[in-house]
C-alpha cells in the first residue's frame, strides 16, 4: 500500500480492497466487470490481500472492522460470511465460547485454500454471491465485508442474500463509503484561494463506473462505484430493510499513518448497512400493513419477532 506524503498526491479513494491506498485506474470506465477477467485478477492477487490486510497487518481491520463485525453478528447461530477472503471474519466469529456455525464462501480458490489452512472452526467453500449453494432460509445472518464493490451486477447477488436468509434474519453489509470515498475524492490543500484552504473533495458521486484499479504496483483489482441509493433500493426491493447504519471515524492506527489521514479524521471511510429480512405477513387482513407487518405500527401481529414470523 502506498502512503501519500502530500495532499496533492492524496487521492483518498480506497477501493474496498485496500482501505487506504493511492489507486489509479486502468482502462477507466469499462461499463461493467463482465469480460474483464475479474475472477482471474482476484486469483492472481490473493496473496496481496492476505499479506496487506489480514493476520493483524491492517489497523482498520484490527481496530474497527473486526470488532464491529463481532458486535453486529453477536447472538446469531447460523452465519454466512459472503466473500470471506482468507476467512479472518469467519475465524473471529467462530472462535467465541458461544460459537455459531459459520460458513465462509468465496469464488477465489486461493482465498478459500488459505482460509482452510488458517482454520479456526468455520467451514469454507468456493462459491460466488450470484449463485449461493444453500437452500432458502438457511441462515439467520449474512455478512459481506468489502465485497459488493467488486460484484457486478448488484441485484442478483442481493437477491441471493435475501433468499438464503430467514425472515427476521440480519444482513450486515460493509462497504467502502460510497459517497465520501467516491473515486476522485480526496484531501485538497488549495493555495488558489487566499487564505489557503484545506477541504475534502468528493468525486463524481452519481456516475456509476466499473474499473480495474492498480492498488499497488502491478496489483490490479476490479472495482465498481455506485451511489448509495443503488444499494438501499436493491436491498429494499428484496425485502431487506435498513435497521441500522454505521459510519465510524477512521481508527487511530490508520490516522497515525500520515498527517493527511489525521487531517481527514472526520471523513468516514467505512459504511455499514444493517438490514432485517422481512417475513410473510400473518395478520388477519384488518390492519394497514399491506402485507408487510414490519412496516406498520398498526398491525395487531407486529409484536416481537417470534410473533411475526412464527417459531
Ligand atoms: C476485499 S476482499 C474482502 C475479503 C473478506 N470479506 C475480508 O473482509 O477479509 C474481497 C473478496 O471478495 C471476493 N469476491 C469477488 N467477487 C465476488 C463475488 N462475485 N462473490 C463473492 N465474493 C467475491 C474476492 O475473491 C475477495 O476475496
Amino acid at each position: 500500500m502506498t502512503t501519500p506524503d502530500t495532499p496533492e498526491t492524496f487521492d483518498s479513494h480506497m477501493t474496498s480492497a485496500s482501505l487506504g491506498h493511492d489507486a489509479t485506474s486502468r482502462g477507466g470506465d469499462v461499463g461493467g466487470l463482465s469480460g474483464t477477467g475479474s475472477e482471474a485478477l482476484w486469483e492472481a492477487h490473493a496473496d496481496w490481500w492476505q499479506s496487506e490486510f489480514t493476520d493483524g497487518a491492517d489497523p482498520e481491520y484490527e481496530e474497527q472492522i473486526l470488532p464491529l463485525a463481532r458486535q453486529l453478528l453477536d447472538g446469531f447461530s447460523h452465519i454466512l460470511d459472503l466473500g470471506c477472503g482468507e476467512g479472518q471474519i469467519s475465524r473471529l466469529l467462530a472462535s467465541h465460547a458461544d460459537a455459531p456455525t459459520v460458513i465462509g464462501l468465496d469464488p477465489t480458490r486461493a482465498q478459500v485454500d488459505a482460509a482452510g489452512e488458517r482454520g479456526g472452526g468455520a467451514a469454507f467453500a468456493v462459491a460466488g454471491a450470484e449463485s449461493l449453494p444453500h437452500p432458502d432460509q438457511s441462515f439467520d445472518a449474512v455478512l459481506a465485508c468489502l465485497v459488493f464493490e467488486h460484484i457486478d451486477p448488484l441485484e442478483p447477488a442481493i437477491g441471493e442474500v435475501a433468499r438464503v436468509l430467514r425472515p427476521g434474519g440480519r444482513f450486515a453489509l460493509f462497504l467502502n463509503h460510497p459517497l465520501l470515498q467516491t473515486p476522485g475524492s480526496g484531501w485538497i490543500d488549495d493555495h488558489m484561494v487566499d487564505p489557503p484552504e484545506e477541504y475534502w473533495r468528493i468525486g463524481p458521486y452519481l456516475v456509476e463506473s466499473a474499473s480495474i484499479e492498480e492498488v499497488q504496483k502491478d496489483v490490479f483489482i476490479p472495482f465498481v462505484h455506485r451511489p448509495l441509493s443503488r444499494y438501499v433500493n436493491a436491498l429494499s426491493a428484496n425485502g431487506l430493510h435498513l435497521v441500522e447504519m454505521h459510519e465510524p471515524a477512521p481508527p487511530e492506527g490508520f490516522r497515525a499513518k500520515s498527517p493527511f489521514f489525521e487531517a481527514a479524521a472526520h471523513i468516514p471511510r467505512l459504511l455499514v448497512l444493517v438490514c432485517e429480512r422481512s417475513g410473510d405477513c400473518e395478520c388477519s387482513g384488518d390492519c394497514e400493513c399491506s402485507g408487510d407487518c414490519e412496516r406498520s405500527g398498526d398491525c395487531e401481529r407486529s409484536g416481537d419477532r417470534a410473533d411475526r414470523f412464527g417459531p
